[in-house]
């Protein structure tokens, strides 16, 4: 089978870059709707989704990657907490806070938003999330909210017991959690831009990365659109090095990939400097003078100011949130030294280093966590990105395959 025609029709319907998930993948999706439909041959199934498009929408569900969870690299939402808190308006729900998820998948991410920012006292009737996703698959599945354990990953799941209720079927977010965020369907490429409101902080994650060059362009053009003129724009960990090519400055924070629209927005220059806005020293008044709600404990598991003196591994990963880089490492080897091999500790001293700029160190600590734990997700994509960096195009397919074939079928 002739399988461009179908990878060309994707890239125009939702932006997929077929060589991202590979072409079996979508050979393989259009067999089984070819077989679905009871048609004989590819070149029937092509006439159909010319005709049909419910069947193109199928066809695009068959070849999405919903995979997401609860807290997805956890600095981001703790830089969001803080970011809030240091905007004495937002804090005291002198105006609304709206935030866009997009893509949102299966609803962890806009769940994680409205936790991390109730946890950091931000009144919820102020809060508004919207959450778009291409898939109507994931998004039933977001409005059902129902989450088994493949949704709760990580050491630090204190928050589910203070969010969700335990139901036969998994874990489901009380209504405090589910009533700021509003579902709809929407194609990051074309229907969004539509959108009339402008949003203060707009999570764009783990998209970019199936898009080709041009189409990551166009996306990002579309979120700089919705983006307030000093909203906030986070990113997925192998995301980054698109925004400054657009103006956006990031907040130096290695975790958290976040980036404010620059001063300079609308324009495609390079910004000159680029400031940490997270560097606590212009706390408004207000905040300094209203206490955070007392009730709650803390949520985000990276926070800013934990109670306790955290050890090891989250030492480390505190340090590095920080941009204390080099503290980072050397908690990193000393917990290596310590406690020997673990592939957790290797991908944080990869970021680390390649936070760092040390590209080539990275790449053997991201390869020795695949050593230990061939399907690090995590580390399959950030060592893709620097073999992508250095020109090795196939080495960078071929991870993205391995890391793509992980959750094929296998949604969040
Ligand atoms: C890997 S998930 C990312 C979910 C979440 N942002 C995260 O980082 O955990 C990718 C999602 O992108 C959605 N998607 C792909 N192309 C899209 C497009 N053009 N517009 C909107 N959503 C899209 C897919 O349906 C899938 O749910």
């Amino acid at each position: 089978m002739d399988v461009a025609p179908f990878e060309q029709l994707l890239k125009q319907a939702m932006g997929l870059d077929a060589a991202s998930i590979g072409s079996a993948v979508v050979q393989r999706a259009v067999q089984e709707r070819l077989a679905a439909c009871q048609l004989p041959d590819a070149q029937a199934y092509w006439e159909r989704l010319g005709t049909s498009a419910p069947e193109l929408q199928e066809l695009i569900e068959a070849v999405v990657v919903p995979e997401t969870w609860f807290f997805r690299d956890p600095a981001s939402f703790a830089a969001l907490a803080r970011l809030v808190g240091e905007d004495g308006r937002l804090l005291q729900g002198q105006t609304d806070l709206r935030l866009l998820s997009v893509p949102c998948s299966t609803g962890e991410e806009p769940y994680s938003l409205a936790m991390a920012l109730l946890d950091a006292g931000f009144p919820q009737s102020a809060l508004r999330i919207d959450a778009v996703d291409i898939s109507n698959r994931a998004l039933a599945r977001a409005q059902r909210a129902v989450y088994g354990r493949n949704s709760f990953r990580g050491s630090d799941l204190a928050f589910r017991d203070r969010y969700f209720v335990a139901t036969a079927s998994g874990h489901s977010p009380v209504d405090e959690v589910r009533r700021p965020v509003r579902f709809r369907h929407g194609n990051l490429l074309d229907g969004l831009m539509a959108e009339a409101e402008l949003y203060d902080v707009i999570f764009c994650r783990n998209v970019l990365i199936y898009f080709d060059r041009a189409t990551q362009d166009r996306a990002i053009a579309v979120l700089k659109r919705l983006l307030k003129p000093r909203g906030w724009l986070f990113v997925g960990p192998s995301e980054t090095a698109l925004l400054s090519d657009h103006g956006f400055i990031s907040a130096k924070l290695p975790l958290a990939f976040a980036f404010r629209k620059g001063p300079a927005a609308g324009s495609e220059t390079k910004p000159r400097a680029a400031p940490s806005l997270f560097v606590p020293v212009r706390k408004p008044p207000a905040v300094a003078a209203a206490p955070l709600p007392p009730a709650r404990p803390r949520l985000v598991p990276t926070p800013a100011a934990p109670a306790e003196a955290p050890t090891g591994i989250d030492r480390a990963r505190r340090l590095a949130d920080q941009g204390h880089l080099a503290d980072a490492a050397a908690h990193c080897e000393a917990h290596l030294r310590q406690h020997g091999p673990s592939a957790e500790v290797f991908h944080l001293l990869g970021l680390v280093r390649d936070a760092s700029g040390n590209a080539e160190d990275a790449a053997e600590q991201y390869r020795k966590a695949l050593y230990l734990e061939p399907d690090h997700h995590e580390a399959l994509i950030h060592l893709a990105l620097l073999l992508r960096k250095r020109g090795d195009e196939a080495g960078a397919q071929r991870l993205q395959r391995r890391a793509s074939r992980l959750y094929q079928g296998g949604g969040a």
